[in-house]
């Protein structure tokens, strides 16, 4: 599935259900050590997923920790993401020969819950939320506006190594062409290193919403 949404050279693991055989790292292990049997089962499929996802580049399995964020440490030379969210769990890869940040996010096509949007959304953003729902109704757009803002987030972070904040980039969404731009606000912008603006593209399907984004290298 999410695959259709990254540009070739990014290469995916997906599953749908826990894999219940998959194996751990040690070193893996002892990071759900004490978490709870969902934690677990959705960490092992990931770090799974991820292993076939490096498969697809020709690189061997190896463990994939994390730093103290939490964000995935990938071998060198290659970028990644991983997420997962109820009957979904994947990962993308790909050489930083070519690919600069990748991002993915899944989440259910459901509306947020709460006042869940307010915190993470600018008035901008959420005024263009209606037209959205006009253009294409069946689709919770406040939630995939939230998963275009994570997966800006998992590519964004292994770059600068810092905390965003959900209302840092302004997120606008294409209804028409399945793409999304997030355009990081000054504070953001002005960071070592940074990257301006991020596109990434967003799928709808099997009541699941997907966003990915893939930053090619500059100078590519
Ligand atoms: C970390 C975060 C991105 C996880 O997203 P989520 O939708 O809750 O959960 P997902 O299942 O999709 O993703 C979890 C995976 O994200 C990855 N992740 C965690 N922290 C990360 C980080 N700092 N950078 C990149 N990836 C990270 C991990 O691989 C994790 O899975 P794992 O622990 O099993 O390895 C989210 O909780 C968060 O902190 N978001 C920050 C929001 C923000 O500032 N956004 C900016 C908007 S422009």
């Amino acid at each position: 599935m999410i695959e259709t949404i990254l540009p070739a050279g990014v290469s995916c693991g997906e599953a749908r259900e826990d894999l219940l055989d998959a194996d751990l790292f040690p070193a893996e292990a002892a990071m759900v050590a004490r978490a709870l049997d969902r934690r677990r089962r959705e960490f092992t499929t990931g770090r799974a997923c991820a292993r076939t996802a490096l498969s697809g580049l020709g690189l061997p399995g190896v463990p994939i920790l994390a730093d103290s964020r939490g964000a995935p440490q990938w071998p060198t030379g290659v970028v990644g993401s991983i997420t997962h969210c109820t009957g979904y769990r994947g990962a993308a890869v790909a050489r930083t020969t070519e690919i600069r940040a990748v991002g993915v996010d899944a989440e259910p096509n459901e509306p947020l819950p709460g006042d869940v949007l307010d915190a993470i959304c600018t008035a901008d953003e959420r005024a263009r939320l209606p037209g959205l729902a006009a253009e294409r109704p069946g689709i919770c757009w406040d939630r995939l506006l939230f998963s275009a803002k994570e997966s800006a987030f998992k590519a964004w972070y292994p770059i600068t190594h810092r905390r965003l904040g959900l209302v840092c980039a302004d997120v606008t969404i294409g209804a028409a062409d399945g793409k999304f731009r997030a355009r990081l606000r000054p504070a953001a912008s002005a960071l070592r290193n940074p990257l301006a603006s991020l596109t990434g593209r967003w799928q709808v399907c099997d009541a699941l919403i997907l966003t990915a984004i893939a930053e090619p290298v500059a100078d590519r």
